[in-house]
């Protein structure tokens, strides 16, 4: 079993203004564990992407328990600009070399696609690149009102069926994904995810299925695992 990352260095009052891992976060960590081989033999990432990164317990986990290579590149954004130094200090604290993680404040990947001029030196090229993609949103059901902030709020509150910002980001799915890429994303049973599997094969021929379940509390969480069609995962 591999370790969670250490996050020692956030104190109580870190988490008043960026999100707590919580069972959500670790239903994600256990389903990066249980496909290492997949990941580590077959997409073998050169660029993996976590929109919404929070501590940084996700990708700190990927790269220094899951994939351990120095060969890999990340990419965080996260839309609340504590999450952005909690991450780098979790990815540093676990290990990670700063020259491998790119941190970004910014609302889902804004400013980061496109031509490769638009975007900052120090970023990666995106666009068909992403070989991991990696999204907790905020899938909580709230009044849209309540969405879009840049505090604590905007780690829970995901407005109508709680996926306002889910489905701001699933079109750039597709545009991301490399040929062998994958997305993970977390979902409760309030965001239909039987209705986004449909809805991304359907719309941008992904495939979709959900690779983990777990009851905690009143949450039926699901992690659900996406690939291009021509590479529907074989592990
Ligand atoms: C449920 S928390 C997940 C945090 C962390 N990834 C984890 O699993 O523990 C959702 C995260 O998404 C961020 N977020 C919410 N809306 C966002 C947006 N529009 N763009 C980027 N990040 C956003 C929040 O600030 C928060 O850190």
């Amino acid at each position: 079993m591999l370790s969670t990352p250490d996050l020692g260095h956030l104190t109580t009052s870190d988490y008043r203004r960026v999100y707590e891992p919580a069972e959500d976060s670790f239903l994600l960590l256990d389903a990066l564990e249980a496909d290492q081989v997949y990941l580590r033999d077959q997409v073998r990432p050169r660029l993996c992407i976590e929109v919404g990164s929070g501590s940084g317990v996700i990708t700190a986990f990927l790269a220094t328990r899951v994939l351990q290579s120095h060969k890999t590149q990340y990419l965080t954004t996260d839309i609340n600009p504590h999450a952005i130094l909690a991450t780098r200090q979790t990815c540093s604290h676990n290990g990670l070399d700063s020259s491998q993680l790119t941190c970004v404040q910014t609302d889902l990947l804004d400013g980061l696609l496109g031509p490769r001029d638009s975007a900052p030196a120090n970023c990666p090229q995106l666009d068909g690149q992403v070989d991991v993609l990696l999204f907790n949103p905020p899938y909580v059901v709230t009044p849209s009102s309540e969405v879009g902030s840049q505090g604590i709020e905007a780690a829970w509150a995901g407005g109508i069926d709680g996926r306002e910002v889910l489905d701001r980001f699933l079109p750039l799915v597709p545009l991301l994904l490399s040929a062998h890429g994958v997305f993970y994303l977390v979902a409760i049973e309030p965001n239909r995810p039987a209705d986004i599997i449909q809805h991304m094969d359907q719309c941008y021929g992904l495939i979709g299925h959900t690779v983990l379940k777990r009851k905690a509390g009143c949450e039926h969480l699901s992690i659900l695992r996406f690939t291009r069609r021509s590479a529907v995962a074989t592990e």
